[in-house]
């Protein structure tokens, strides 16, 4: 089988190596790609909102598969496309139609819809430009402290805001209402009820009646050690996440996926593809802080590395709606990433910066995320570089991997966490 994936970060490396892997798998094909993808698969020059020229692409090619890694095209319909369209519809495509991404389109519809169908989340209520007033009396009177602000729509991960400062928050209201700070994306906006505890993923993969969970990985969003500074894609992370016991899982299972694919079915939406869902664990009780209607990405980077089972076989079941006749085999490892990125990320940065990739020792991973070839070398392309993954036996062990290898990518202005996973290792000594 020919497949072809949408996308071209880490995660789509990742894809792509575990695709790779497949005897099912006879060509395999990433639009746009990076540098890493380029040594497993054919890149093809096509931006990821080009339907026509994808579909031109995959009918050429005679591609029978298509995985959509990134949000952005999901959200602008490829999957509708790719149904509506009489010579594409023989092609088995991973991912939600715009409907059913619209539980990561717009935090507005995915709010209602946790509290139509009981799914415990945080109280909120959204406002627009025609009732700002009502948002500061909401602000005053119905949350505490530190505020949450949410744009409604899709914001390249910045669309949030949580201060202690009520003036702060007011005009941040002002800023996204008033003054569209984010466009679109911010002529919603929700206030939400700040909850405490520790977060991690729970990634569900669905055919929309079936499902498996895959493993749980806790990120780290932060550019600098200690979880301060501004907010990036994605810093690094583990799986499995100590704190989350089978006690807890259960419950995610029960209130929260369970639920969730029963509403995606009474409203009437085929989801076929991964939920992403980002939890908050208060004293041992899950509350959804968002949906993403996609893998996560450095997630991807810790998650596929623990999944044995085959991909195109787990995949041609997910198309085939017969997820339940497949075996997820999950390996007990831990994985750790840490990410590489470019000097001045999340703000702005160089690009064309070559790199020394490092001879990979055993239990390491290396994909790639913002980079692409020139004439045989390999050069940064985007704020997050690589992925530099460990497995191992312990949490420990995978981080002294995961970090060596970080250490051991060379590039002008290179910077890595040096904490990633650290924090979690109290939580075993607990257990
Ligand atoms: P989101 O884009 O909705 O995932 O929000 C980005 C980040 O903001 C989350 O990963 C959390 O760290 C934080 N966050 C969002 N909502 C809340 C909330 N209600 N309480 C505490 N933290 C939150
Ligand atoms: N790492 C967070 C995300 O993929 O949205």
């Amino acid at each position: 089988m020919k497949i072809l994936i949408i996308g071209s970060g880490g995660r789509e490396h990742t894809f792509a190596w575990k695709l790779n892997q497949s005897p099912s798998c006879t060509g395999l094909f990433v639009a746009p790609g990076n540098a890493g993808t380029a040594q497993i698969a054919t890149n093809l020059a096509i931006s990821v909102t080009d339907f026509p020229t994808i579909a031109e692409a995959v009918l050429q090619h005679g591609i029978a598969m298509v995985i959509v890694g990134p949000e952005v095209p999901l959200v602008a319909g490829i999957v509708d496309f790719f149904r509506k369209n009489e010579t594409l519809k023989h092609v088995a495509i991973i991912g939600p139609d715009a409907s059913g991404a619209a539980l990561e389109g717009s935090k507005d519809f995915s709010k209602a819809f946790m509290q139509k169908y009981g799914i415990p989340a945080a109280a909120s209520e959204t406002f627009t430009r025609e009732t700002l007033a009502e948002s500061f009396t909401y602000l005053e009177n119905e949350v505490t402290a530190p505020y949450v602000l949410k744009a409604d729509g899709l914001a390249a991960g910045k669309g949030v805001i949580i201060t202690s400062d009520l003036n702060e928050a007011k005009h941040e209201l002002k800023e996204m209402l008033g003054n569209a700070k984010f466009g679109e994306a911010s002529s919603k906006v929700l206030i939400e009820q700040h909850l405490k505890g520790i977060e991690l993923s729970v990634f569900v993969l669905t055919d929309g009646k079936n499902y498996k969970i895959l493993p749980e990985a806790k990120d780290y969003k932060r550019i600098h050690e200690g979880d301060q500074g501004l907010n990036t894609g994605g810093m690094g992370a583990v799986s499995p996440v100590p704190f989350a016991n089978a006690e807890f899982l259960k419950k995610v299972e029960e209130k929260v996926v369970k639920p969730t694919l029963f509403g995606l079915q009474e409203e009437g939406i085929h989801f076929v593809g991964f939920i992403f869902i980002g939890l908050m664990n208060t004293d041992g009780e899950p509350n959804v802080i968002e949906y993403n209607v996609r893998m996560g990405d450095p997630e991807t980077e810790v998650v596929f590395p623990r999944i044995k089972t085959d991909f195109v076989e787990l995949f041609k079941a997910t198309a085939a709606g017969e997820l339940d006749k497949i075996e997820l085999e999950i390996i007990s490892e831990t994985a750790v990433t840490s990410v590489v990125v470019a000097e001045g990320y999340p703000e702005a940065y160089k690009k064309g910066i070559e790199i020394t990739v490092p001879e990979l020792e055993d239990g390491t991973l290396l994909f790639h995320a913002g980079t692409r070839l020139q004439d045989g070398t390999v050069l940064t392309d985007g704020g997050r570089v690589m992925a530099c993954t460990g497995v191992a036996n312990t949490l420990a062990a995978a981080i002294e991997k995961s970090q060596t290898l970080a250490e051991n990518v060379a590039y002008d202005g290179k910077y890595y966490r040096k904490d990633i996973g650290k924090d979690l290792i109290p939580y075993l000594e607990i257990l």
